[in-house]
Order: structure tokens, then sequence, then C-alpha cells
């Protein structure tokens, strides 16, 4: 696909679509809850939608007329064999929660991915799944997809300390838990996304969190509730990022999810000295408008506790950090190797083609700023956000084309991202 190049100014305002994690969550919770669940703002796009289908394949009713989805729930251990192999598409986030749901079920099942997903690991779940006592192996004696696990175990709570900071291992973890006699502990290795957490609450469940440590007792029940999904903070991160570099921009973002564990890519911007402002927040469904202006960028170092609140806005912040004054440094994202696909590389090789100065390290980049890009052919990988990183790339590129390969890949998080970028490219008002 050839991208838009060469762009003089971006003016407008979106709503971005909905959350990825929020609304995978939804379908999940509501088909563990007794009752009606409906859900508003959901995501369409094919990770949240092989989510819906795999539930669908499992017994659950959910109904779609367009604007509210609406999800019949059959009570914790309600699901029903499904009749083939489970597949989760491009989905992490399904694959591996589905791995503790499933722990708690009485039928044995299998369930896969596409080619990047059968090479993500899964032991960081599997080896806790195995101490809770749930037979769950990889394929031939790996530890990747397809997983087999076998239903009708009895499940132990544990203690457990995280080794990595992963929010899809911790809500596997929490969800195995629910089926437990007793009370497990869970001490994360950072604090990430809490959004099981609150949904857990939010059905009338019970969960303590005091700083990094989480207890939750076994045998809750749910109850369906109304979830209204925020926009995706990961979402809008392309278009905060395209309204800072690109000239003579301002660019309005209503309705962003502002849970502040995924907020750190603001504390950057701000960081960085961009122009941000942050207002009419809504503090009891965490969202708000977020506007940016045209800006002066100064480098920065990323490092930390901050990772797990930014990881899957790398890509675009790197591609920040290559239109500031100086270097910017980024450190601690070791997790990005194991991403939808390795996002050190990908940047840093895709980003250079186009004129910047990375330099890979095995935890993270090393980014020269005040780069001009010019045009070439680059690839996704497949990847949803190296796909948007790219695009927005593109927008500065003042000589020659950018071709993108495998550009289908931004359906996976953003099926209208190109029309969005139109809206904002056109309205000049
Ligand atoms: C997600 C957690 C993150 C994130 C992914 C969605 C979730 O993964 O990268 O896009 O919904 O829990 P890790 O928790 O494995 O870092």
């Amino acid at each position: 696909m050839k991208l838009k190049t060469n762009i003089k100014s971006l003016k407008g305002s979106l709503s971005v679509p909905g959350d990825k994690s929020i609304s995978h969550r939804s379908i999940m919770f509501g088909s563990l809850a007794q009752g009606t669940t409906r859900i508003s703002h959901f995501l369409r796009a094919d990770d949240c939608l092989d989510t819906l289908k795999i539930f669908r394949e499992m017994g659950i009713k959910i109904e779609d007329d367009g604007q509210v989805i609406t999800v019949h729930g059959n009570g914790m251990k309600g699901l029903k064999n499904p009749e083939k192999v489970l597949d989760v598409g491009n989905s992490g986030t399904t694959i591996r929660l589905l791995m503790g749901i499933l722990a708690g079920q009485d039928f044995d099942v299998t369930i896969t991915g596409d080619s990047s997903i059968q090479k993500r690991p899964m032991n960081r779940v599997m080896l806790p799944l195995r101490e809770m006592g749930v037979s769950i192996e990889g394929n031939q004696d790996t530890e990747f997809p397809p997983i087999s696990i076998k239903g009708g175990a009895s499940i132990s709570p544990i203690q457990y300390q995280l080794p990595v900071a992963s929010a899809q291992v911790k809500s596997a973890l929490l969800f195995a838990s629910l089926f437990a006699d007793g009370e497990t502990t869970l001490i994360e290795k950072e604090n990430t996304r809490n959004h099981t957490e609150v949904m857990i609450k939010q059905f009338g469940g019970e969960i303590e969190v005091n700083g990094k440590e989480i207890k939750i007792k076994g045998n809750q029940t749910f109850t369906g509730q109304d979830i209204v999904v925020p926009g995706d903070i990961s979402s809008a991160a392309f278009f905060l990022v395209a309204g800072l570099i690109v000239p003579n921009s301002r660019i309005v973002l209503k309705n962003v999810g502002l849970s502040q564990t995924r907020t750190g890519i603001i504390d950057v911007i701000k960081n960085m000295g961009g122009n941000i402002e942050v207002t009419d927040v809504d503090k009891i469904n965490e969202s708000g408008t977020i506007t940016v202006s045209s800006s002066e960028l100064v480098g920065t170092e990323i490092s930390g506790d901050i990772i797990p609140r930014l990881i899957d806005e790398i890509p675009i912040i790197a591609l920040l950090a290559t239109q500031a004054t100086g270097q910017t440094v980024i450190k601690d994202a070791e997790e990005l190797r194991v991403k939808e696909t390795d996002r050190i590389k990908a940047v840093a090789d895709e980003l250079n083609k186009l004129g910047a100065t990375i330099t890979p390290t095995e935890d993270g980049l090393i980014i020269e700023g005040n780069a001009t890009l010019k045009g070439n052919t680059v690839t996704s990988y497949g990847d949803h956000r190296i796909g948007m990183m790219l695009q927005i790339a593109a927008l500065l590129v003042e000589d020659g084309d950018v071709i993108l390969e495998k550009s289908e890949a931004v359906s996976v998080s953003y099926p209208n991202f190109f029309d969005d970028l139109d809206v904002l490219v056109s309205d000049k008002k």
C-alpha cells in the first residue's frame, strides 16, 4: 500500500475506537457472569471479534445489533465443549486469558492461533497454572501453541511472584484463581494494566490490591453488567504523536481511556516538552479528551516502572523521539521482543530504512533526534502497531514514496485507521 506522505498540517477531532483490553475482558466476564451484559463502544476489530467468536463456539449466546453487544452469561462453569480447536487469530490477550478460564472448565480443549501466536511464549502462563494443578501442554513438548488443556482439574490456590511484568499473565492467573478453593496471592514485578481487577469488582466480585500484591478468593460468582468501553489510548497514541510532529497541527481526541495504568505516554510527551492537554475528565469511567499541537520536543530517557504503562506505545514513541532534539534512550523493555513481532528489531529496521538513526539494544532502543525521513519500502511484519507507526512516520516524508507491505495488519486493533487519518488530513478548519 502506498502511504500518505508530505502532509503539511493535521487538524480536527476524532473519537478513537474502543479499548482492546477492556473489550476482550467484557466478553469474558459477560460470559462467566449470570445474567445479561450489554457492551457499548465494543472494539469491532479482528482481535476482539476472535474473542467473541470463541465464546460463541463455547455455547454463549452473544447478539450484536450493530451498536450494543449483548452477552447472555452462563455462569463460571457454564461454557460448553467446543466442537473444534479454538483459534485466537493474532490475539495474545485472548489465548493467555483463555488458558486461565479454560483451566476451570470440565472439558478438554485445544487453543491455537496464527503464525505469530505460534511463536509467542506461553510458559509464563503454563508454569504457574501447572503449580495450581492444571494439566496443560504446548505443541510437541514446547511452550508454543497449539496449547492443550485437560478439563476437570481440582485447582489449588497459589502464592506467586510474577517473573515478568505482564497483565496477560496476571489476568490468566486471576481467572484460574476464581476456580480454586481458597485464597491466591499474586505479587507483580511492576504494576501493569488493571482492567481485570477493575472488572472483577464491577461484576460484583471481590479482590484486594495493595501496591504490587493482589489477593483473591476462589469460588466467586459474577452478575451481568452494562459496560461502556472507553476509547483506546493505544490507538489514540498514533494521532497524539502525529499532532505533535506534523507542523501546523492541532488534534482533539475525545473519550480516550485514562486508566492510570495506561497513561505513560502522556507523561513522556510532557517530559519531552510536547503541547498536550487533558480535559473533560470523567473519573468514574476513567476517560477524557486529549488535545495535542505541533511541538518543539527534547529527547528523554524512558525506563523502569513506566514501561508497563506504555508498553504498546513504544513503537510510536520511538518515532516521536526521531523528531526531538537530542537522544532518547528506552530501557527495560525486553518484553517488546516477544510481542506480535520483535518490536525492538522492527522499529529500528523499518525507521532506519526511512532515514532515522536508531540502535537496537537487548532491552530497548537508542534513538537519535532531528531525523529527516525519506521514502522507501517498509513492512509491518504483520504487526498492527508497527504498520500504523510507519504511516505516521510517512506523513513527514517529503522526498519519495513510502510503500507499506502487510498494511492489512492494522485491522487487528484499528480497522478504520486510514479513514480516520483522512479526516484529519482533509479537515483544515
Ligand atoms: C494486554 C497486556 C499487554 C499488552 C497487550 C494487551 C492485556 O501485554 O501488550 O497488548 O490486555 O492484558 P503483556 O501483559 O503481556 O505485557
